[in-house]
């Protein structure tokens, strides 16, 4: 029995992913700090001030700036990402979601979503995808981010699921250590993903039923 699937949001549902990178991009090249896809990975799933001392760490500039500077620039990368968000509609759901969410909830399973983005609930509403989720689990919830496992297991929480009997799918290398953190079998959806349970190189190639099939066998 699979007592919840829960939903990573930004590089699942959607490619918001690439917004974040384009933004930070943008603000590190502002400071003269140069980062590229292959570094972006490690941002991937981390906090919005995480992820900033993270880039200033990377060009050697984690002393150089006041915690009010810092503020500012994260404010500065935020207003730049919520700017892309403007163009995104329900069809930037990315392939495969919506048939899998269907599949699931034709089997009776909840759904949640477990996001440390403060603009979780923004982008939902523009993919116009709030009611497809049972719970919640985002930045207001919790005080960790991922690698965490705080934010699946509230996500579990919120859905009365037991993290052992649940799925959790994630595009991030922080993600899926959430996921194992927590209990809960994790489905990785792209590179370096190895310490998922079950890996996909993109969303199109998730199956609800090979999911089941793969989660029934790690159970076991
Ligand atoms: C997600 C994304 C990260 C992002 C974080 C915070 O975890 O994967 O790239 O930094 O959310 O997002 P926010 O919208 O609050 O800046
Ligand atoms: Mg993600």
């Amino acid at each position: 029995k699979i007592d919840a699937v829960i939903f990573d949001l930004d590089g699942i549902i959607t490619d918001t992913a690439h917004f974040h990178f384009l933004a930070w991009k943008q603000l590190a090249e502002e400071i003269g700090i140069s980062i590229d896809e292959e570094f972006n990975e490690r941002l991937k799933g981390i906090s919005r001030m995480d992820s900033l001392e993270l880039i200033l760490e990377e060009g050697n500039r984690q002393h150089d700036f006041t915690s009010i500077e810092k503020e500012e620039m994260a404010e500065r990368k935020n207003a730049n990402y919520v700017n892309y968000l403007d163009e995104l509609t329900p069809e930037h759901v990315l392939p495969g979601i919506m048939d899998l969410i269907k599949s699931i909830k034709t089997d009776g399973i909840p759904i949640g979503l477990a996001s440390v983005s403060k603009n979780a609930e923004t982008v939902l509403r523009a993919l116009n995808l709030v009611e497809a989720f049972d719970y919640c689990a985002d930045a207001s919830k919790i005080s960790k981010s991922k690698p965490d496992p705080e934010i699946f297991l509230t996500a579990c929480k919120g859905l009365n699921a037991v993290p052992e009997r649940s799925i959790g799918i994630e595009d991030a290398v922080a993600g899926v250590e959430s996921i194992k953190a927590s209990g809960m079998f994790a489905v990785g959806v792209g590179k370096q993903l190895s310490k998922a349970d079950y890996q996909l190189m993109s969303t199109g190639q998730l199956q609800w039923e090979k999911i089941k099939e793969a989660f029934n066998k790690w159970n076991d």
